[in-house]
C-alpha cells in the first residue's frame, strides 16, 4: 500500500483536523465517529477510484433521500436496521438473556400516542372492506407467567398497504392502538388483515434498489411494541405465513419465531358468533418479555418519530 494517498502524512493530518482531534472543544464521541466515517469515505474514494462525478451523484442522492424522508426506509433496505437487531441479540446472549420473543425492526411508520384501551380494541374505523381479522394472545415473562398491565402498542397497514397518518385519506390513528393486557396477560383486537407493501416506486430508496437489482417489497406484517414495567421493551413484528415475500422481505424483518398464520374461518356458525356476514381471519400470538437487567442497556430507542397533531 506504499502508493496509497490515504496513508500519507498530509492526509492523516487532514483527517485529524476535520474531526477536531487537535482541539479540546467539541464532543469526543462525535469526533471519534466523524473521524472514522470521513476516513472510511476517503478510503472508499481511493480504493474504488470513485470519480468526482460519482461522488457528487451520491451527495445529490442523499439530499433526495432526506427531502423524501426516506432514510428510515433505506436503512432497513440496506440491512442496517437488521444488523442493529443482531447486535442487540448478541449483547443479550452474552448477558445470558434468552427465551423472549425475537425482536425485529421498527421501520419508519410508527406514530406515537395511539388511543389506549383496556384488554381489547378495534383498530379499524370500519371504512376498510378488507378481510376482518381477530388477533389475540398473551404477554408473559420468559417462564410463561402472565404479565397483566403490559402495553401492546400495535400498528399496521390497511388493505392497500398504506399506514394512517402517512396516508392522509385514513382517519387519525386508524389501525393503531395501545392495548393494556388484563390480569391474565391477555390482549385481543379486531382489525382488518394487513397486506404487504413496497417502497414508493418513484422514491430514492427504490431507485437505489433498482441499481442493486433488488425489489422493495415487504410481506404482510403487523408491528408491535410490547412493554411492561420491569421488563425489556420488545420491538417486533409478526409476518404472515404464506405471503410470497415472507422470506424475501426487502427490509430483512422476517425471523423464525415471528411467523404467524392467519387462519381463515368460513364456518357459518363462527361467522355468526362474531357478528359478521362473511369469512374472517384469526391470528393467535403470544409475546414473551425478558426482565430488565441492570447490566444490559435498555432496549428503548430514541429516534425521531411521527406524532399526530
Ligand atoms: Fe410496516
Amino acid at each position: 500500500m506504499s502508493d496509497s494517498l490515504f496513508n500519507t502524512g498530509p492526509v492523516k493530518d487532514l483527517l485529524g483536523k476535520v474531526s477536531g482531534l487537535d482541539s479540546t472543544a467539541g464532543n469526543e464521541r462525535v469526533k471519534k465517529v466523524v473521524q472514522r466515517a470521513v476516513s472510511d469515505i476517503c478510503r472508499i474514494i481511493e480504493d474504488l477510484d470513485v470519480s468526482p462525478t460519482e461522488f457528487w451523484t451520491a451527495m445529490s442522492y442523499l439530499t433526495q433521500l432526506g427531502k423524501a424522508n426516506e432514510y428510515g426506509l433505506l436503512v432497513p433496505g440496506l440491512g442496517i436496521e437488521h444488523f442493529i437487531d443482531l447486535r442487540l441479540d448478541e449483547i443479550e446472549r452474552k448477558a445470558g438473556l434468552q427465551g423472549g420473543t425475537p425482536r425485529t425492526i421498527e421501520g419508519p411508520l410508527y406514530v406515537a400516542g395511539a388511543p389506549l384501551a383496556k384488554g381489547e380494541a378495534r383498530l379499524d374505523d370500519g371504512t376498510d372492506h378488507g378481510e376482518v381479522l381477530f388477533m389475540e394472545g398473551k404477554v408473559t415473562d420468559t417462564a410463561g407467567k402472565p404479565i397483566g398491565g403490559a402495553i401492546v402498542d400495535v400498528w399496521h397497514a390497511n388493505s392497500l398497504g398504506n399506514y394512517s397518518f402517512f396516508d392522509p385519506t385514513q382517519s387519525a390513528y386508524n389501525l393503531r392502538r395501545r392495548i393494556e393486557t388484563d390480569s391474565e396477560g391477555r390482549y385481543r383486537f379486531r382489525s382488518i388483515l394487513a397486506v404487504g407493501y413496497g417502497c414508493p416506486p418513484d422514491g430514492p430508496t427504490q431507485k437505489l434498489l433498482n441499481l442493486l437489482g433488488r425489489h422493495g417489497k415487504r410481506p404482510a406484517h403487523i408491528h408491535f411494541f410490547v412493554s411492561a414495567p420491569g421488563y425489556r421493551l420488545l420491538t417486533t413484528q409478526i409476518n404472515l405465513a404464506g405471503d410470497e415475500y415472507l422470506y424475501e422481505d426487502f427490509a430483512f424483518a422476517t425471523r423464525e419465531g415471528l411467523i404467524a398464520e392467519a387462519v381463515r374461518r368460513t364456518d357459518p356458525q363462527m361467522i355468526k358468533a362474531r357478528g359478521l356476514d362473511r369469512p374472517f381471519a384469526e391470528i393467535k400470538f403470544d409475546f414473551s418479555l425478558n426482565k430488565s437487567v441492570e447490566s444490559v442497556p435498555e432496549t428503548v430507542v430514541i429516534r425521531e418519530r411521527a406524532k399526530a397533531a
